[in-house]
């Protein structure tokens, strides 16, 4: 392991542009199957390697190790890479940690480091070594005299030592300055403080803590850096505690204070815990998301780890893309109250446009799983996520339970009309995947008790008259949902072409001019061949070309997934060359009326924001150097669009 400071140098290093080489070197230099096989025991299997994989609960071997593309997969959990990844997942060790590992396992010497923006990354490790010099301090104050209050308070609530270690909860002391005071001291700078939101300054320059008199949770990010601290208020020593219909907030300020947003962390981006919960919920292949710091921390202590929390915001996209890495099923485990019923709502409206399994459940007796847990232990809690229902199903319960009330007969129709209302937007939205467009009309078939087809041109009016009332800027695009058959054969063309250029990459020669991204409808799609081609137009020679450096270039574990998906599959099949061909004439075939289509739909919300989409997927420079084919067959375009 390195010191804090040498680390924040390397991470630095190591997010430049310039440390590419030096990854290449680490890469050629280390054998695959003889790393995973120091870790996991492999055993051949004709040109790969099988062994359990340590990434899930694996009962039959099912991770495989290709010597020859230098590359890891599993079969099961879809956990995947080169050998840079596996060390990474691992040993849960930084990049820069990860490098450093291998490179010494490979005698080699890494080159002095150099940070391409010294004053940005020293700025980084500022602020990283001042987090950390601080979760120490509130930990410290825990244990010592100060924390007695804080103790109690946690003994009160149930919580253990060793949780209080794991999670490193500390607590802020009473006074204005403690913090300040015990910073200066060791050289911190009130600067610094400022700029991580430990401290405020005042106009006469004099500085004062945030933090005080509050429990501390520190929020740990994924290479295990502190990156901010949410503070919840502590019951006042003062007698008055006690007066009845005094609350958590008639106390100082509001119940929970977080960080705020630095160049490390950002609300939208964070999930509480998520470092600790991450191999737990790879191993269930299930993410459950709570409301407060509070339930994580009762969720773990009872043995509930793959837990994690929003910061006080709605879930959101970013998070979702986040979870989306480790699994593809998420359980939402809500408070019984009424704001736990709302951010449910709000929660299903987003996740409905994702191709993942959302379950919604709530905790009973107007408990939140903190207090559940704490009362019932870990496998009640277990029940609770095991029993949640379908988001969908969710949604229409409740609709239909509400209109069923106020009048029998048009209830259903109106909680149909509502349910639909919901899922349009996903429905409608030409981003997502076709075939979670399809299942979730199929479902709601099967709710609500009509046919899909049924189903589809209800929603299509839906969108018809909302697109009248937004005066035809709405998100809703009726002509968008025929596209969806055509779209499963563009995407399965997609697919080959892909897999086909992974399995050679000499391929790209013959095909460069007919290959454009414009030609993928499918937005993951699109981006991965966006990747492939900004890195294949890169290289000096396409011989040079890599798989596992590809994959590793790409850092994204579901888009890394794709390509070695995609990969495998044209493997299987042969044929390389005829496959490409084949997609093309495909691709472009269908492109013609679907070109058509986005023509005639151009003052159309949706479909503008997709072209948004692909444009920033797609590079600008690529686009000038590709001829699109596609264009000249169609000529220019009609007059009037
Ligand atoms: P809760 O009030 O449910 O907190 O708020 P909790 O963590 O479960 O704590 P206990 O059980 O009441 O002690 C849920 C989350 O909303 C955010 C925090 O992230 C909190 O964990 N929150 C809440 C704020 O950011 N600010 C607030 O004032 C209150
Ligand atoms: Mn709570």
């Amino acid at each position: 392991m390195l010191t804090r400071g040498a680390r924040g140098v390397l991470e630095s290093y190591v997010m430049s542009n310039s440390s590419g080489q030096i990854f290449q070197v680490v890469r050629q230099a280390a054998r695959i199957e003889e790393i995973i096989g120091e870790h996991i025991a492999l055993r051949p299997a004709g040109r790969e390697f099988v062994g359990l994989c340590p990434f899930h609960e694996d009962r039959r071997p099912s991770m495989y190790v290709s010597p020859q593309k230098q590359i890891f997969y599993c079969f099961v959990c879809a956990a995947g890479g080169d050998v840079f990844k596996f060390v990474e997942n691992y040993h849960k060790m930084s990049k820069g940690e990860t490098l450093r590992f291998l490179a010494q396992r490979y005698g080699i010497t890494l080159p002095e480091f150099r940070a391409t923006n010294p004053q940005a990354a020293s700025q980084r490790d500022k602020i990283v070594d001042a987090n950390l010099w601080a979760a120490h301090y509130f930990q410290s104050n825990l244990a010592g005299n100060a924390g007695k209050a804080a103790r109690e308070y946690l003994t009160s609530r149930g919580v253990h030592a060793a949780t209080i270690e794991r999670f490193q909860i500390g607590c802020a002391e009473t006074q204005w300055t403690a913090l300040a005071t015990a910073a200066g001291k060791k050289g911190i700078s009130a600067e610094t403080l400022v700029s991580v939101g430990l401290v405020k300054s005042r106009s006469d320059g004099s500085v004062y803590d945030v933090f005080r008199n509050r429990l501390i949770f520190p929020i740990v990010d994924s290479s295990d850096r502190v990156i901010a601290f949410g503070g919840r208020i502590l019951p006042s020593a003062a007698p008055e505690q006690n007066t009845p219909g005094q609350t958590d907030t008639d106390q100082e300020g509001p119940k929970y204070l977080n960080s705020p947003e630095t160049a490390l962390f950002s609300k939208r981006e964070t999930l509480y815990a998520l470092n600790l919960a991450r191999q737990p919920l790879i191993r269930k292949q299930l993410a459950v998301v709570v409301e407060g710091y509070m339930d994580v921390v009762g969720c773990h202590q009872a043995g509930v780890e793959n837990v994690v929390a929003t910061l006080g915001t709605a879930m959101t996209e970013q998070h979702i893309n986040l979870l989306r890495r480790f699994c593809n099923r998420v359980a939402l485990v809500f408070d019984s109250d009424e704001a736990g019923r709302r951010a449910a709502d709000r929660a299903i409206e987003l996740l409905l446009r994702y191709p993942v399994d959302v379950r919604i459940a709530h905790v009973p007796d107007g408990k939140d799983p903190c207090d559940f847990c704490m009362t019932h232990g870990g496998e009640a809690f277990e029940k609770i996520i095991a029993d949640a229902k379908d988001s969908l199903e969710y949604a229409w319960e409740k609709m239909y339970t509400a209109f069923q009330a106020s009048d029998s007969l048009a209830g259903k129709q109106r909680a149909s009309e509502a349910l639909m209302r919901l899922v349009a937007p996903a429905i409608l939205n030409a981003s997502v995947d076709p075939i979670r467009r399809g299942l979730l009309q199929k479902n709601i078939a099967d709710l609500v008790g009509i046919s899909s087809d049924e189903v589809h041109s209800r929603i299509r009016r839906l969108a018809v008259s909302a697109g009248r009332q937004s005066g035809g800027s709405g998100a809703a695009n009726p002509d968008a949902a025929p596209a969806m058959e055509i779209d499963m054969g563009l995407q399965r063309a997609a697919h080959w072409i892909i897999g086909a250029l992974l399995c050679d990459f000499s391929l790209y020669q013959e095909f460069r001019e007919r290959i454009t991204v414009d030609l993928f409808s499918d937005s993951e799609m699109a981006n991965l061949l966006a990747r492939l081609m900004e890195y294949l137009e890169e290289l000096p020679d396409l011989a040079a070309g890599n798989l596992a450096e590809f994959v590793a270039v790409l850092d994204d574990p579901a888009m890394m997934r794709l390509a070695i998906q995609a990969q495998a599959e044209a493997e299987r099949g042969g044929n390389l060359k005829q496959k490409i061909d084949d997609s093309l004439n495909r691709l472009e075939e269908l492109s013609v009326p679907r070109a058509r289509e986005n023509q005639k739909l151009d003052s159309s919300q949706s479909v503008t924001d997709d072209a948004d989409r692909l444009k920033t997927v797609v590079d600008a420079r690529m686009q000038a150097v590709k001829v699109n084919k596609l264009q000249r067959k169609l000529g220019p375009r009609p007059p009037g669009g």
